[in-house]
């Protein structure tokens, strides 16, 4: 007589003793199909594992009683249950409460189908994966793994979402921040080198003065702290000769994407529009400028993404839509719209004629003008990134000066000191600053 099936649906991300009692219980019960999350319903509930869906599955296969791995591609495990109809379940009573109690439901009412078990197993304390990221984290990352990164979560996610950094301070706020909304953890997803805030924190406009070197100096910087993905801001890609060289660095420092622009001559801010003489780049130009960079990089992972400004220069939307399948053709693996106006439609009229397009690209979109739109807004448009590229700086300055005001104003600090963190509080932003 065949032994029963039992049904393990699990991320194995990484693995503790936790995992391999669950599975040796499974294997008391019978043989065990494991139902491994894919990245993309990870993504859905928490942050991407460390490890591919195929790494996961090499461990997982190889595990003693495991007899079939098959994706889980929703959290919600009724397709594949349907599917296989397992005689048990089997899973660590921690769902009863928080993310997965509603999955728990679903799991007990569709069994009951054709009189399948739910078995419980007492969570194992002392370990949790929850803890284990703690301490990958303190480790660090490697540039080939953050760099390769960003890819993952443009394959996983409904958008990524990037938020601007321009120091170690800020770098740590983006890997940090967290907000749980629904029971699902909200973070960003990685860093945008921006040129404006990299030039303002340098006290230089943003025109290319900040030279490469010294962007990468920043980036450095960020990297010591963080082990998010980092997009970085290339400007014009600057001189066309020089544009392989500034992949090459950026790829071996583990950046994941640059987004260079179609302008020429002197570059000046996008936000300025036509108020200042700015001009583009013949098509042809920019084309061979994506080739340049394409031709350098050395990983299959690095983006050339395209940033076209037709929309900023009121060149027209057509022109926008055609600059964007020239440059998907030249072989830029992304697209990023920008505008200025205080609205979204005419980046919405663009993400209508861009679906069009064989793309198979992300689209990137830059909401700075046109803060007042939603990010569910940008999934129904078909957006794959959204970039918040100078919000950090924009928070700082008011309240530096203001402090810088007051202190003159009253000849004393005590008055600013509303406006300021406790030392107790500054001290704490660096938790070694207590050790
Ligand atoms: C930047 O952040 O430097 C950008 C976006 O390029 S924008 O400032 O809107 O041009
Ligand atoms: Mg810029």
């Amino acid at each position: 007589m065949s032994r029963p099936v039992v049904y393990v649906g699990m991320s194995a991300d990484l693995i503790h003793p936790g995992h391999i009692n669950i599975i040796q219980r499974a294997g008391d019960l019978g043989d065990i199909t494991i139902g491994l999350l894919t990245d993309a319903a990870i993504a859905s509930y928490k942050r991407l594992p460390h490890m591919t869906f195929e790494q996961r599955q090499a461990v997982v296969k190889n595990l003693k009683g495991v007899t079939a791995v098959v994706p889980q591609h929703t959290l919600d495990y009724a397709e594949n249950l349907r599917l296989i109809r397992p005689d048990f379940v089997l899973h660590g009573d921690d769902w009863r409460t928080g993310v997965q109690k509603h999955t728990r439901e679903r799991v007990i009412d569709v069994l009951a189908e054709w009189g399948g078990e739910l078995v419980e197993v007492p969570y194992t304390t002392g370990i949790s994966s929850t803890q284990l990221h703690r301490s990958v984290k303190e480790i660090g990352t490697t540039p080939n793994i953050r760099l390769a990164r960003l890819r993952r979560l443009l394959e996983s996610k409904e958008i990524v979402r990037i938020l601007e950094a321009h120091n170690g301070l800020t770098g740590l706020i983006i890997e940090n921040s967290k907000v749980v909304i629904d029971q699902q953890t909200r973070e960003f997803d990685g860093m945008w080198s921006s040129s404006l805030t990299d030039s303002i924190a340098r006290g230089k406009p943003d025109i290319e003065a900040v030279d490469v070197s010294l962007r990468l100096q920043t980036v450095n910087e960020l990297f010591e702290v963080t082990t998010k993905p980092l997009v970085f801001d290339g400007d014009t890609g600057g001189n066309p000769e020089h544009f392989g060289f500034t992949v090459r660095s950026l790829e071996r420092l583990g950046v994941s994407a640059v987004i260079v622009e179609d302008k020429d001559g002197l570059k000046r801010n996008s936000l300025f529009g036509t108020d200042v003489p700015q001009s583009q780049a013949p098509v042809e130009d920019f084309c061979e400028r994506i080739r340049v960079g394409k031709r350098a990089q050395i990983t299959d992972d690095f983006m050339v993404i395209a940033r076209i400004e037709s929309l900023i220069l009121d060149k027209g939307m057509d022109d926008a839509v055609a600059r964007a399948e020239a440059y998907i053709d030249a072989g830029a693996d992304g697209i990023m719209i920008h505008s200025r106006r205080p609205e979204p439609s005419e980046v919405f009229e663009f993400c209508k004629h861009f679906n069009k397009l064989s793309r198979g690209v992300p689209l990137v979109v830059v909401p700075t003008s046109y803060s007042g739109v939603r990010e569910e807004k940008l999934v129904d448009a078909g957006v794959n990134m959204v970039i918040y590229a100078n919000h950090l700086m924009r928070a700082v300055y008011p309240q530096m000066s203001r402090v810088a005001q007051s202190i003159l104003q009253h000849g004393r600090a005590l008055e600013a000191e509303p406006m300021l963190a406790s030392i107790k509080e500054a001290l704490s932003i660096i938790p070694e600053n207590a050790a």
